[in-house]
């Protein structure tokens, strides 16, 4: 799929800009702090209908302002798709496909993207919970019903967290909570290793590729004995809440489940989370992108636009040079950058330039 035009009205520092991207491969350069990172951040939201810099919508508005707007044509399979997303005044949200009002359900994943910037770095860097949430958005893109499951998930766990706080304790409710949750636990377990098999095999070849010659190994880590069978998952998942039904009352809180889980990143056979250096951490994330790109077109038949941001910063050339020749030529890519130095000749034939300066396009 393509964006040929976007169109933001005050979108952060962007007042009012209009981008026509005629090109497959597009460039977005400024200087600092000029709205690179905001047209891109953009474009991501109206796919997810989420920020990967805040999780507040109302910083997304133009300081000073009451409403925004981001607007944009797609190509998807031959057709052309408007989406426009909208804040009023009063702070009501409206969403329409091709000017029909929708609801947030059919609105969110109309829009297609894979985006590298540098909050994805806490893949590594940060905690289990930002490497599980980068699992779930993940598993979400290609099973809308996901999100169903973990919001059932996360029901029960706060339900059964309250009970093991409270005074007057019901061991019967404990059993109803604990019975549900295995259940709805095992399917998002399943889901998560799965998925997490699936991501690992394409992820290594392409950091073996990007790298030239190191290793990656994923694993999902899990607080109970798991294999690929999903009903043998619940049944360790039952037998780890019984084995620990003592604990987790003494100790208030729900120890079991996949709340708790993490997945571990190995180059070359030592943990990336302690050892990898920046550039290196890089690569297992940009591997990482590169192979849910994949799978989302192998999934949904649909090639996600793929959004770099600053990309190319901490890679050596090897691995620039790489990075940059892999990205396939029906792959849509919106990169921002400081200026072009970076990129080699080959890859600026045939681009569209863009260049950013205090919110708007400079001529
Ligand atoms: N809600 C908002 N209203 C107005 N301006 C905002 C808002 N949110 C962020 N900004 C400003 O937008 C500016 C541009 O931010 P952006 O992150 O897009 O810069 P950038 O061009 O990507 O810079 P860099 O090269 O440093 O990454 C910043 O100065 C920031 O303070
Ligand atoms: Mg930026």
């Amino acid at each position: 799929m393509k964006i040929t035009n976007l169109k933001l009205k005050n979108y952060r520092n962007c007042e009012n800009i209009e981008l026509n991207f005629n090109n497959y491969k597009n460039i977005i350069i400024g200087k600092n702090a000029q709205g690179k990172t905001n047209i891109l951040e953009s474009i991501y939201f109206l796919s997810c209908l989420k920020s990967m810099r805040t999780s507040k919508i109302s910083d997304l508005i133009e300081f000073g302002k009451d409403n925004m707007n981001i607007c944009a044509l797609l190509e998807k399979n031959s057709t052309e798709i408007q989406l426009n997303y909208y804040i009023d005044e009063t702070g009501k949200k409206t969403f329409k496909i091709n000017g029909v009002k929708s609801t947030i359900k059919d609105f969110r994943g109309i829009l297609k993207t894979v985006i590298f910037s540098n909050e994805d770095l806490l893949l590594l860097r940060g905690t289990p919970e930002n490497r599980r949430n980068w699992l779930d958005n993940a598993i979400f893109q290609i099973y809308p019903l996901y999100e169903d499951r973990l919001n059932k998930y996360e029901k029960l766990r706060i339900q059964k967290n309250n009970l093991l706080k409270s005074d007057k304790f019901d061991y019967g409710l404990m059993d109803v909570y604990n019975e549900q949750m295995s259940i709805t636990g095992a399917n998002i377990v399943f889901l998560r290793n799965k998925y997490l098999n699936e991501i690992s095999n394409i992820a290594k070849i392409k950091h073996l590729e990007i790298s030239n010659d190191e290793t990656l190994n994923i694993y999902y880590k899990t607080t109970f004995p798991i294999n690929d069978n999903i009903e043998q998952i619940c049944e360790n998942y039952k037998q780890a809440l019984k084995d620990n039904y003592d604990e987790e009352i003494r100790r208030g809180q729900s120890l079991i489940g996949p709340h708790r889980d993490d997945v571990i990143f190995l180059t070359n056979d030592k943990d990336a989370t302690k050892f990898a250096s920046q550039g290196q951490q890089r690569t297992v994330v940009l591997a990482l992108k590169s192979a849910e790109l994949n799978i989302i077109k192998e999934k949904t038949d649909i090639s996600p636009i793929l959004l770099l941001d600053d990309v190319l910063a901490e890679l050596d050339d090897l691995r620039q040079n790489y990075l940059l020749n892999s990205i396939d030529k029906d792959t849509q890519t919106i990169i921002t950058s400081v200026d072009t130095l970076l990129f080699s000749k080959e890859f600026l034939n045939d681009i569209s330039l863009f260049k950013i300066k205090n919110g708007s396009l400079e001529i």
